[in-house]
């Protein structure tokens, strides 16, 4: 069943049942300040830090569900209704959301009214943009009150839903015309306030919870719409709001608008006051009039149109299947661009007060956007690598406000360095800019340690053979990629930490996906010292990376498949010797990557025991068979029921690496049967089954264990999204950035004939057609660069701004 719909040609998502599973949210924002908005106007602002600087309120967990947000209320007769439905429920005559490219435009009509809520957020500014526009469809004159109502945050998300003896004595506001100022603790230590405006004269306003709702009022039915104004209300203390009311008498035909905003204001220190506790609005006002007029707000929302046709330009595919080509042009590469903004803090599954950066999900992140904003990439990378501890290990996590490594969690995940490798790597090859490896950089956030970012990969390389166990396979720490699996730790007590409990980093447990790791980025060290002329050190990194594949091929392959550890005792684990959790999905995708045993056989046995033992109807589960019980020696992992998450679930993010597995071994036509598994534009017509939104991927689908095999969770933050468009635009459409030009390498289903790419490379636009004239998986027979015939298959660079290549396979 469908919800909904796309809108390519707008780059739209449209969705017309509002009741959709789960609700369904889009971001606003790109710098600075950001926005999650649902389909229903539910959602929250923040200022860079969602934990930090959180803007207004929002209850996870709450009941009814997604109430908090940015609502309008329209008052007809005795009817009350918003445009997006939500929160008051009343039945409309039309609704539909469209979530675009950092901006939603919600419509809601209900007895021929009409009214839409524009949203964005614009370039470089920090504000919420909202305009309202009431139609009076009707052939005679109407009366209307028109509500907006925001509830703000007291700032640390955190301490606003822990603090209360404190944060109910603290809030304050100021009122100037139709604009309200929250300025709770603005009098002490912060100098930021926000502003709640309408650039219309209003009617009355309010700005306390109780006086707005009721103190046993509820969203559904606020005490000033039913009392059709509000009272003017000044909060001291418990919980500041901004609602503004207008009335409106509107001629039949009349269109009326109003444009909202919600805006974050910093005054330096010494101007904070022009008055005894009376603020200095000046800032907010020069802001507000950037945006006080339909011309203003039309002209913000065309740069934001064109910041978005700018970073999509630069990779367009045009295939005969729309769903793959929204995915390309559209959606994928979005996702990319909000999981490097957000990384894993805040989203309908992560509350913005849990986590900072992960060290490999930024690296990962990296993969899927550094085509779009190859500085921003550059930055990251540095960020990342300074966060490195000495001996080449890395802090698993790291606070995007400080950008210091957090110590609470520490380091011993031990695939995280080689993470690095791979996204400077990714980096390199986008751009040419070799110089990153001369950047000095800190390790451990002290300048006294830096060295170059060179010396980083250096010391990433040798952190896994400096810490290799009895099968000389890395050890695995804390964890590896699957933070779940952790070998080390025997928790026993309810709430503790499964990754840094116990003894955490053991001299035994061996990981065998880390293994895979070290070769495949290994591969890619090797070939960037060689680049660089160190062809001893290179010569050394061939030799290291030779032995750990021989180590995989003798004492991490279990006959049919990858083994996927050795535990703290010795013991295997993900074996046939196993009664659960026989075999593993990791390995298989990351040694087959890495080219393990695609000569003697292996690779091809381990892709079909997954497809054999863990592939279903929705995509791979983690592992077969799930763990049924808790297990001390494993940990997390077998903490989940059967089917869900790291046990057995179906987790997005690691289905790429099968289906790029599957391209290394020519598998074209395989590679897009799975490919089109976890996609979300292929599971549209189930969404009443995957319930998560059909235009992004989500971090797991419950697996065939579970009862609700097929329902997805946690989407838009996951690593999935970079490798999917990874696998995608590299592994199966082919385009390669490459050290010396742009590698062609399809790896296509047979039936495909012909498909073209248009992709800017190093100041290159390049047209590309790819022609499949005899129905071939793979391998490129004819490279026609500007109708010169071209040896191999990589296009050679060129210092022009457009080159046509076609394509024979
Ligand atoms: C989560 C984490 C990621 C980890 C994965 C598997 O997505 O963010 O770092 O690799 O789970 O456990
Ligand atoms: C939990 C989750 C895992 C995630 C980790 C992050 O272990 O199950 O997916 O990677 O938390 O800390």
């Amino acid at each position: 069943m469908q919800y909904g719909h796309f809108d390519d040609k707008n780059r739209e998502y449209v969705i017309t049942d509002w009741e959709t599973p789960l609700p369904w949210i889009n971001y606003l924002g790109s710098d600075d300040f950001f926005t999650l908005l649902s389909n229903t106007a539910g959602g929250y602002a923040f200022y860079k830090d969602a934990r930090l600087r959180r803007i207004t309120r929002y209850r996870y967990n709450n009941l009814p569900l997604d109430q908090d947000g940015f609502h309008i209320y329209i008052k007809d007769n005795k009817t009350v209704w918003n445009p997006g439905c939500r929160p008051c429920g009343t039945k409309l005559d039309s609704y539909e959301c469209r979530h675009g490219m950092g901006y939603s435009v919600i419509t809601g009509s209900r007895n021929r009214i009409e009214v839409s809520q524009e949203f964005y957020v614009p370039k470089n500014d920090n504000i919420l943009l909202m305009r309202v526009t009431v139609k009076n469809k009707d052939k005679k004159d109407r009366n209307i009150d028109l509500f907006s109502f925001v509830e703000f945050c007291l700032w640390d998300a955190q301490d606003d839903t822990t603090n209360f003896q404190r944060n109910y004595s603290t809030g304050e506001v100021e009122v100037e015309g139709s604009v309200i100022y929250h300025k709770t603790e603005y009098r002490e230590r912060r100098n930021h306030y926000a502003a709640f405006f309408a650039n219309r004269k209003v009617d009355s306003f309010d700005t306390s919870r109780d006086a707005f709702m009721g103190v046993y009022g509820t969203p559904a039915s606020p005490l000033a719409v039913s009392n059709g104004k509000c009272s003017d209300s000044i909060a001291h203390g418990w919980q500041p709001v901004g609602a503004h009311h207008i009335h409106l008498d509107l001629k039949a035909g009349e269109t009326y608008d109003v444009i909202f905003g919600l805006a974050y204001v910093e005054v330096p220190e010494r101007k904070k006051f022009i008055a005894p506790s009376v603020i200095n609005k000046e800032p907010a006002r020069k802001l507000i009039q950037k945006y006080d007029t339909n011309e203003k707000f039309d002209a913000g929302f065309k740069k934001l149109h064109s910041f978005w046709d700018r970073l999509l330009s630069r990779f367009e595919v045009s295939t005969s299947n729309d769903k793959v080509n929204r995915m390309v042009n559209i959606w994928n590469a979005y996702q990319c661009m909000v999981t490097f903004n957000m990384s894993r803090s805040a989203s309908y599954y992560e509350s913005g007060i849990g986590r900072g950066m992960g060290f490999r999900d930024s690296c990962q992140d990296l993969l899927g956007f550094v085509h779009m904003i190859p500085e921003r990439a550059r930055q990251r990378i540095l960020d990342i690598a300074a966060t490195q501890k000495e001996d080449g290990g890395a802090y698993h996590q790291y606070q995007p406000l400080t950008k210091k490594g957090n110590s609470d969690i520490g380091g011993g995940f031990n695939d995280d360095p080689l993470w690095l490798i791979a996204c400077t790597d990714a980096y390199i090859r986008e751009t040419g800019d070799w110089d990153i490896l001369k950047e000095k950089v800190d390790f451990d956030n002290k300048p006294e340690l830096a060295d170059t970012l060179l010396e980083h990969l250096r010391r990433s390389f040798n952190y896994t053979l400096n810490n290799l166990g009895p099968h000389k396979l890395p050890l695995i720490g804390r964890a590896d990629w699957n933070d779940c699996m952790n070998l080390n730790c025997f928790s026993k007590h309810p709430g503790e930490s499964f990754q840094i409990t116990g003894p955490s980093e053991g001299p035994v447990a061996e990981s065998v996906f880390i293994a895979g790791m070290f070769v495949k980025y290994g591969k890619a060290y090797a070939q960037l010292l060689r680049h660089l002329e160190k062809n001893d050190e290179a010569k050394k990194a061939d030799k290291a990376v030779k032995e750990m594949e021989k180590a995989v091929l003798k004492d991490g392959w279990d006959g049919s498949w990858f083994l996927r550890a050795y535990d703290a005792f010795g013991k295997k684990v993900g074996s046939h010797y196993n009664t659960e959790g026989q075999i593993f999905i990791e390995p298989q995708g990351m040694c087959v990557m890495a080219g393990i045993g695609t000569e003697t056989g292996e690779a091809q046995k381990a892709l079909d025991s997954v497809q054999e033992r863990l592939e279903t109807k929705y995509g791979i589960v983690l592992l077969n068979p799930a763990y049924t019980t808790y297990k001390l020696n494993l940990g997390e992992i077998s903490s989940y029921p059967p089917g869900y998450k790291e046990n057995a679930g179906i987790f997005c993010h690691n289905n790429p690496w099968i289906i790029f597995a599957e391209t290394v071994m020519g598998h074209g036509d395989r590679a897009f049967e799975l490919y089109k598994k976890t996609c979300p534009t292929f599971l549209e017509e189930i969404s009443e089954i995957h319930r998560t939104e059909p235009y992004v991927y989500c971090q797991m689908v419950a697996g065939k264990d579970a009862p609700t095999f097929g329902e997805g969770k946690n989407s838009w933050l996951t690593g999935t999204a970079a490798w999917t468009f990874t696998v995608l635009t590299q592994g199966i459409l082919g385009i390669q950035p490459d050290y010396n030009g742009l590698r062609i390498d399809p790896c296509i289903p047979k039936k495909v004939k012909e498909y073209t790419v248009n992709r800017l490379f190093r100041g290159t636009m390049y047209h590309i057609v790819i022609r499949n004239p005899h129905k071939a998986e793979k391998g490129v027979k004819e490279l026609i660069v500007d109708g010169q015939h071209v040896d191999g298959n990589v296009i050679p660079l060129v210092s022009k701004k457009n080159v046509n290549v076609e394509v024979i396979m």
